[in-house]
């Protein structure tokens, strides 16, 4: 019942100053984000490399209401490539980027978006390493995917998300499923209304399952992005159906989420990649984990109650 509650709070401008301004906020905050600077980002990268992990970066923004944000935060990324560059890792260490952070919202945005995001993919692949597209409210999918089929004329590496609780995505994952495209399957995390997506938890499980099939079959390359035991040990009878090897899948998690999980994994022999958001715009990221579970938020408010 809370879940489309604070979705929607995590759009209101007057929380945001309400749950920014709360001293409490900060440390229940770093359990999911890695820190506010580049530097705190690359410490986690390290981190997470000793112990067999890849990861995907996300320089925290989103739904900006100024182009000149939408520079700022390319440049971000612009450097984020540069520093990636420097650690060596390819493509263990990619960049995950919300393009409503790079203007699609505004008037003209899906063009703003494209020659914003364009110079960041020519960067990632000067690192020997590629982007991926998260996929936000059900508004920009249609945006986001015609961006990703023109990155991908140039950058066939480049990466999309998928989101199951949407009606749509069984056939965008048959389009998708094609060799040499990298797909990120997630169940969802926006408040999305019932002419669009399924609203019942076990139908979008069903749904993810049917999409997975789709994705594990083809030809490209699956990303697992679930915490769902459930999901995980299905991606593992797939790969034996369809003969994929542990290269040719790859589970992803979220920074801070069931990271003992994360390790069983790798030390299986399993491709796993953290997503690690990072930067000041936490607000959007944060109200959304909450969202995914009742204990964050209990978590937060006992935290707010021993003060
Ligand atoms: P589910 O919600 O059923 O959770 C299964 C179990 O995982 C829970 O029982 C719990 O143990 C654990 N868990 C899940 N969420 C938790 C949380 N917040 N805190 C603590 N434990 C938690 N969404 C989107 O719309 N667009 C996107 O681009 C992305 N990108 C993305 C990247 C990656 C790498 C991941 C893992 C997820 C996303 N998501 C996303 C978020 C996704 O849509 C979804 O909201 C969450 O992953 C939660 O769904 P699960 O599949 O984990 O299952």
């Amino acid at each position: 019942m809370l879940g489309p509650v604070l979705l929607a709070a995590a759009r209101s401008e007057q929380i945001r100053k309400l749950v920014s301004a709360a001293p409490v906020t900060r440390p229940v905050v770093d359990r999911f984000v890695a820190g506010e600077q580049l530097d705190d980002a690359l410490e986690t990268i390290r981190s997470l490399d000793a112990r067999g992990m890849e990861v995907t970066l996300d320089y925290l923004g989103e739904d900006i209401t100024d182009p000149a944000e939408a520079t700022r935060n390319r440049d971000a990324y612009l450097y984020l490539a540069e520093a990636l560059k420097g650690e060596g890792l390819g493509v263990r260490a990619e960049m995950s980027v919300k393009l409503s952070a790079f203007g699609q919202a505004l008037p003209g945005g899906h063009d703003l978006a494209l020659a914003n995001i364009t110079p960041v993919v020519e960067a990632a692949a000067e690192a020997n390493t590629t982007v991926t597209l998260d996929m936000e409210d059900h508004t920009t999918v249609d945006s986001t995917l015609a961006i990703l089929d023109t990155l991908r004329e140039r950058f066939p590496q480049t990466g999309a998300v998928v989101q199951s609780y949407l009606f749509r995505t069984e056939d965008d994952c048959h389009r998708l499923a094609g060799a040499g495209s990298r797909v990120r399957l997630v169940k969802g995390a926006y408040k999305e209304p019932a002419t669009v997506a399924f609203q019942d938890k076990k139908e979008v499980d069903r749904a993810y399952v049917r999409c997975l099939k789709i994705l594990m079959a083809g030809d490209g390359y699956p990303m697992v992005g679930s915490h769902d035991p459930r999901m995980v040990a299905i991606t593992q009878d797939l790969a034996r159906r369809f003969g994929r090897k542990q290269d040719e899948y790859e589970f992803q998690m979220l920074f801070g989420i069931r990271e003992q999980e994360q390790e069983r994994l790798v030390s299986e022999g399993h491709r796993v990649r953290t997503y690690i958001p990072y930067g000041t715009d936490w607000y959007g990221y944060f109200m959304r984990r909450l969202a995914e579970r009742p204990a964050n938020l209990a978590f937060f408010l006992r935290s707010l109650a021993s003060r």
